[in-house]
């Protein structure tokens, strides 16, 4: 029997992806029409024997959270928890804090997975590479990137004969390796006993006096405390995968897995995407479209566009790599580029909405999405995406650039390049 772990932090982490992660957590923002994790969960019901997914973090269970679990529990057929941190433990606290849960059933192994990221998840064929080497503690999930990126992540040197991972070294300060921890991975149950050996130890190193927060002595990181533990020892491998890859960060990277997803759906959900026909709106490229939408058949979506529920799109309007979330309504003879509409915002007829995108450098190979800061050196807003936060109303025949809207608020001119609060 398998299980699986989403590790998906809590209300400290996600800071990048504000406004978006203000009053929904971002494991559970939509991306190509369903939550993050949820393409996670149905990577996981694939995995054959895989019986049970715990999600692990220091939310508290929101109306969102319950909502979706028993949504998922119920269309999934899988037991699906979720198991709250009484603070944030790090990527391996909180695994060894509920280790009797996890072993309960006797697991042969069990998926630890980082909630911010996309991927196909070959998990099956990690099981089968990790099977095939008996002495592993762990396999990794693993890909190429650039050389100047690869100090952004985890970074690993292999065995190429083996994939046994010889060092690991979290965001280096220079290079060590590009292949990159892609925070996906198999663990053998063995794998307790290493965070065991790590949670005695700062048990004695930590003074228990006021000065550590709470939870200090507890938090163990995978990346730092117990990877570099496990190589040159026959205990650590690399899966490395060939196929797409990404970190969700910044909103605008919300905007490249959209894509990504989209693109997965041809091959794992081909009725999720948008199709042509008489009496329909114009469709390029890849487009998901909510049943409950109402879109108008003189509009024209895609490439790259999730409509979330109950969002009404008028006559005219030209929409491109953009989210629209549930209940937003585009009114005509708009047009929306590179940006991310909030729940229940309105954009005025013959108003342009549009963002500048930050994809990965198509000349550079490997090349990843730089989820950068929001603010350059000399304190300008970066462009990016434009965002609009829930319930925002941009009136009819402005223009809104680059800018990032917080909720609630009624624009009454156009806006380029700002923060508008
Ligand atoms: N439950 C819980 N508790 N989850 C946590 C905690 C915690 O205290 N801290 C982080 N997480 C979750 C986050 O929600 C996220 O899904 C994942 O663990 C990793 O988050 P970070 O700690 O912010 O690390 P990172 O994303 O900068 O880097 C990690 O992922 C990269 C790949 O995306 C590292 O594993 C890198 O080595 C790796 O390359
Ligand atoms: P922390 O995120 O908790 O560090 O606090 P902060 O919001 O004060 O600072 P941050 O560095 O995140 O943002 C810098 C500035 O962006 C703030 O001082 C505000 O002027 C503005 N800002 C406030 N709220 C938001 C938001 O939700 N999103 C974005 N992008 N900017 C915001």
């Amino acid at each position: 029997m398998l299980k699986a772990i989403i590790l998906i932090g809590g209300p400290l982490k996600g800071t990048r992806f504000r406004p978006l992660s203000l009053d929904l957590p971002k494991p559970l923002f939509p991306v190509a029409g369903f939550p993050i994790i949820q393409h996670h969960i149905e990577a996981c019901q694939k995995v054959e024997g895989l019986k049970e997914i715990l999600l692990i973090g220091f939310y508290q269970p929101s109306d969102a959270f319950k909502t979706f679990l028993s949504r998922a529990q119920q269309e999934f057929h899988i037991s699906i928890r979720y198991l709250q941190e009484y603070t944030s433990l790090g990527t391996a606290g909180g695994l060894y804090h509920f280790r009797d849960v996890i072993q309960s059933g006797n697991p042969e192994c069990f998926f630890v997975m980082n909630a911010d990221v996309c991927s196909d998840f070959p998990l099956t064929e990690m099981v089968d590479f990790h099977r095939q080497r008996s002495h592993a503690c762990c396999t990794m999930m693993g890909t190429e990137a650039s050389r100047e990126q690869a100090l952004n992540y985890g970074c690993l040197v292999e065995n190429t004969d083996t994939h046994e991972v010889l060092h690991y070294v979290e965001k280096p300060g220079t290079f060590v390796s590009s292949i990159i921890n892609c925070g996906v991975y198999l663990f053998s149950p063995e794998v307790f006993k290493h965070i065991a050996t790590v949670f005695a130890r700062h048990q004695e190193d930590l003074p228990s006096d006021d000065s550590f927060a709470l939870g200090s002595k507890d938090s163990i990181r995978l990346e730092q405390d117990i990877f570099p533990m496990l190589t040159g020892d026959s205990k650590l491998y690399v899966y490395k995968t060939q196929n797409f890859w990404s970190q969700i960060k910044s909103a605008g990277s919300a905007i490249y897995a959209n894509r990504l997803y989209l693109a997965l759906y041809h091959k794992t959900h081909p009725d999720r995407l948008a199709a042509h026909g008489e009496g329909m709106p114009s469709i390029k490229g890849d487009v998901y479209i909510h049943p409950s939408a109402n879109v108008d058949s003189t509009a024209v979506l895609g490439p790259n566009v999730t409509v979330g529920a109950n969002v009404t799109i008028g006559p005219g309007t030209r929409i491109r790599e953009s989210i629209i979330l549930d209940g937003a309504s585009i009114q005509d003879h708009s047009c929306i580029l590179h940006s991310i509409v909030g729940w229940n915002s309105t954009v005025g007829a013959w108003t342009r909405v549009e963002g500048t995108p930050s994809d990965p450098n198509p000349n550079i190979p490997f090349a990843k999405l730089d989820s950068g800061e929001l603010f350059s050196e000399d304190g300008r807003l970066n462009p990016s995406i434009t965002i609009l936060g829930r319930n925002v109303t941009i009136p009819a025949e402005v223009i809104v650039l680059n800018s990032i809207v917080l909720p609630h608020k009624d624009l009454p001119h156009s806006y380029k390049n700002q923060i508008i609060l």
